[in-house]
């Protein structure tokens, strides 16, 4: 069994997953593990193959692995093969012959999870694959929204806009996918040009709005993005402007969101553009319980991929 995408992935099988994740928090909401799944993943080895910058999800699997018993080979662009010329898939085949029990796997490349389902045999899962999809990121944030807003089942009745750059996310996708089969509303905001296209529109379970103010005041709950400026291949984006025009400081949070409303981001954080350093300490940011649920995620994923 792969995790490649939330696209084609059922509701039920969604929350069933945040049910099992539930199991890797204590009463405090804190990372555990019940010693029944200690062993989980004893002699297994995962790979990470982490072809693009990460340090919360790369970290976050492998804390994941080790507290269910399991050990972990990295593997990251610099010092392998692959500068030497060789395909991510032939690197793959060549860790799958010494025995490596799933992969976990970053990349720009959109196909590259699809390609290796089809040569290989092990786990794969996907960590990113360009702009596609963060599979594991969309479960931890409908995690941490199921939580904080005390709703067992699924997110029905929830308004969760998703701000910034949407064209070049793949939380963004694996999000929206997430929180649309569970039941809630979502709306993608930020300036056009890093909104989806009109004849893309059908990819997405969601609507579409270009006006900040109207989002924030619709809101339960803001997930907001970084300006993947390395996406963006030369048309960058001002940073300094975006803040006047899309960035949520106190003044905005006063004047716009309702006081139940609660601020999301997948990290990393630029300090000061899409968010000012306030907001980000905030009690209305959820951005440390989401690394928290990271780890209790990535923990019932693994259990479920490569575990049994
Ligand atoms: C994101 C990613 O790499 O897709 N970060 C993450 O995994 N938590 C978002 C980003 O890079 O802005």
């Amino acid at each position: 069994m792969h995790l490649i995408g939330l696209r084609d992935m059922a509701a039920a099988d969604i929350r069933a997953i945040l049910d099992d994740a539930e199991r890797f928090l204590d009463d405090r909401g804190e990372v555990t593990t019940p010693p029944d799944e200690k062993q989980r993943l004893q002699g297994k080895t995962l790979a990470l193959l982490f072809m693009e910058p990460s340090t919360r999800t790369r970290v976050s699997f492998e804390i994941a692995a080790r507290r269910l018993g399991g050990s972990t080979v990295t593997v990251g662009a610099e010092g392998s093969s692959l500068v030497k010329g060789e395909s991510a898939a032939d690197t793959c085949r060549t860790l799958a012959a010494m025995g490596v029990d799933g992969f976990v796997v970053r990349h720009h490349d959109r196909q590259l999870p699809h390609v290796l389902v089809d040569r290989l045999d092990t786990p794969i899962i996907n960590a990113g694959n360009g702009s596609g999809e963060h599979p594991t990121q969309g479960l931890l944030d409908a995690l941490t929204l199921r939580r904080n807003f005390g709703l067992k089942g699924d997110l029905s009745g929830l308004k969760v806009a998703i701000m910034g750059d949407i064209v070049h996310s793949r939380v963004a996708r694996s999000d929206a996918h997430a929180f649309a089969a569970l039941g809630a509303e979502v709306r993608l905001v930020g300036p056009r040009r890093l909104l989806p296209s009109e004849d893309r529109l059908e990819d997405w379970p969601a609507t579409v709005s270009n006006s900040r103010k109207e989002a924030l005041k619709w809101a339960d709950a803001v997930v907001v993005l970084r300006i993947q400026q390395e996406r963006m291949h030369g048309q960058l984006v001002d940073p300094h402007q975006y803040a006047l025009d899309w960035g949520i400081d106190t003044t905005v949070v006063d004047r716009y969101l309702k006081p139940e409303t609660v601020i999301l981001h997948p990290g990393p954080v630029i300090r000061g553009v899409e968010l000012s350093d306030p907001v980000v300490d905030s009690d209305r940011s959820l951005i440390l319980k989401q690394v928290t649920h990271g780890v209790a995620v990535r923990q019932a994923v693994l259990c479920r991929y490569v575990g049994s």
